[in-house]
């Protein structure tokens, strides 16, 4: 008998770790099914088998399900009232802050956080903890090299400061760098930092099912210290926050009231 889309899930959970039970089905099945026809292979066990011993197969297949779109400063005016609002806020009740950017995919986002965090602190005070589950992706981070797109919506200052320009390229200088501890982490499946004053996850909840999302925001809420916020991306507004004893902060950022 053919392997079904389940079938197919389990095989994947063992071969790799990854829950796609996890992710929204339709758009993940959709997406994966047209990399498999791309690749000519006509079923999924076929597939499965390649992927164990083709190692251009596995990273490709890892890559396009994790979808890495980012960029920096994505959507300006919520970076602007993290710098303006949030940050002065934290900063009320503490000198340094724990900070944990969680899928930041290519580095755009624990990047600009650092930008962001020198204005209130010296570089060599910033530590960002920034993860994600695919690590070829990590790797792109740690090498901090941009094009012209990626930085488009960067205030020019911050390009001129924080980077070494070349021939439309943008690579991040060492110091900045030096304030970002990129790490391998599953967000279904592995240990959360803790402590967090402050969790940055953006653009990755959208994929998961409510049952892995409602998971994840009680694991955000032990990360995060009381008072301490958790920022989410333009679509990914909590509709229940009081669930997870949240509150609204600003529109896209929520505050953890008490322990769950
Ligand atoms: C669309 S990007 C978002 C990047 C960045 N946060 C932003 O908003 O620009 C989604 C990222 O989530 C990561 N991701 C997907 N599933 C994950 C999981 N289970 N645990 C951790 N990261 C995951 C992907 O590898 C990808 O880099």
């Amino acid at each position: 008998m053919l392997m079904d889309y389940e079938g197919f899930k389990k095989a994947i959970y063992e071969l790799t770790g990854i829950d796609l039970g996890s992710y929204k089905e339709k758009q993940m099945k959709r997406r994966l099914d047209s990399l498999i026809n791309r690749n000519n292979y006509s079923d999924y066990e076929q597939y499965v088998n390649a992927l164990k011993t083709d190692a251009r197969l596995y990273n490709e297949f890892i890559n396009y399900m994790t979808i890495n779109v980012s960029e920096f400063y994505r959507n300006p005016e919520q970076w602007e009232n993290l710098k303006n609002l949030i940050l002065p806020a934290l900063f009320e009740t503490t000198k340094t802050l724990k900070v944990w950017s969680a899928a930041c995919s290519s580095g755009d986002e624990p990047y600009t956080l650092v930008m962001i965090l020198n204005e209130f602190l010296p570089l060599r005070s910033i530590k960002v903890i920034a993860t994600d589950i695919d690590k070829e992706i990590l790797c792109k981070a740690k090498n901090g090299i941009y094009n012209e797109k990626s930085v488009g919506n960067l205030p020019k200052e911050y390009i001129n400061k924080y980077f070494n320009s070349k021939d439309n390229m943008y690579e991040i200088k060492e110091e900045v760098k030096n304030c970002v501890e990129f790490k391998h982490h599953n967000l279904l499946s592995d240990v959360y930092p803790q402590e967090c004053d402050l969790i940055v996850c953006r653009n990755v909840l959208i994929y998961f099912t409510e049952e892995a999302k409602v998971n994840i925001y009680k694991k955000f809420n032990k990360s995060l210290k009381t008072g301490g916020i958790l920022f989410v991306g333009s679509t990914e507004q909590i509709i229940m926050y009081n669930n997870y004893n949240f509150r609204t902060f600003q529109t896209f950022f929520y505050k953890k009231d008490r322990d769950l």
